[in-house]
């Protein structure tokens, strides 16, 4: 463990990515309806999201709902919607706490009245100088290129004018940094489509810890790992 003079010094990263699993296994374990897992998933979101700006973090991704989940039974999904305009309508998540929020993902699918509520809510904090805060919505890193490529393709972009560059600006995170850690709880190694372009990377970090038991304790400790980790990006050092 850091003490506290080196937790100041530490070089944090830039942006962490958390893939927000295992509500439906903390509702099982506790005998209650998966609804009272995303609730407390939702709470856990919150505290975490705080916890982050509070470090000085600046980017913080989460996973909220992705293109398969709409695979789920209709309640379920009526259920994560709901949990969702509630976290939007209560717009002071945002704007006393000095958070930028935006949305990532194909947000036309939507109900009408939570795309508004998503306008107000980037709006209302855009001019935030704390955490940016992204939440991935109907996102899926797949789609999410398909739809670079549809813009480079209505651009017209000539083949030989296209870099990397020019699909990283096509993006849902265009101009924001590549996650340098993506963190997925609740037991599962794999990246379930979320951030695939920008995870190229990115370090990894795996927890049995299902999302609503996910404390800032437990944050602490990946990003401790982290800080430890030696980053060559195929160079040598
Ligand atoms: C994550 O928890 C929330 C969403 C995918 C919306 P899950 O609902 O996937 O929880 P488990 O994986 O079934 O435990
Ligand atoms: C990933 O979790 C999506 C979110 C957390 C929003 P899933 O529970 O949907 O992923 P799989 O099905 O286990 O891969
Ligand atoms: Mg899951």
């Amino acid at each position: 463990m850091f003490n506290k003079k080196a937790k100041q010094n530490r070089k944090l990263p830039t942006h962490i990515a958390i893939i927000m699993d295992g509500n439906g296994r903390w509702a099982k374990k506790r005998s209650l309806p998966r609804s009272a897992g995303h609730a407390a998933g939702s709470k856990n979101f919150k505290d975490i999201a705080r916890y982050c700006n509070k470090i000085g973090l600046k980017y913080l991704t989460v996973y909220a709902f992705s293109t398969e989940n709409w695979k789920r039974p209709k309640e379920e999904v009526e259920n994560i919607m709901n949990i969702l305009r509630e976290y939007l309508k209560d717009a002071k998540n945002f704007k006393d706490e000095n958070i930028k929020v935006k949305f990532i993902g194909d947000l036309q699918p939507l109900d009408h009245d939570i795309k508004e509520l998503i306008k107000d809510a980037e709006n209302e904090s855009e001019n935030a100088t704390g955490l940016h805060l992204n939440i991935a919505l109907n996102y899926g890193g797949r789609d999410e290129i398909v739809h670079a490529v549809k813009k480079i393709v209505e651009e017209k972009i000539a083949p030989e004018d296209i870099t990397e560059q020019t699909i990283t600006d096509r993006l849902y995170t265009a101009g924001h940094p590549d996650p340098d850690f993506i963190i997925r709880p609740s037991g599962e190694y794999r990246l379930s489509n979320y951030l695939i372009w920008q995870s190229a990377y990115a370090e990894y970090w795996f927890s049995d810890v299902l999302w609503p038991d996910f404390k800032p304790k437990h944050l602490e400790t990946a990003i401790d790992a982290f800080c430890g980790r030696d980053r060559r990006f195929g160079g040598v050092k």
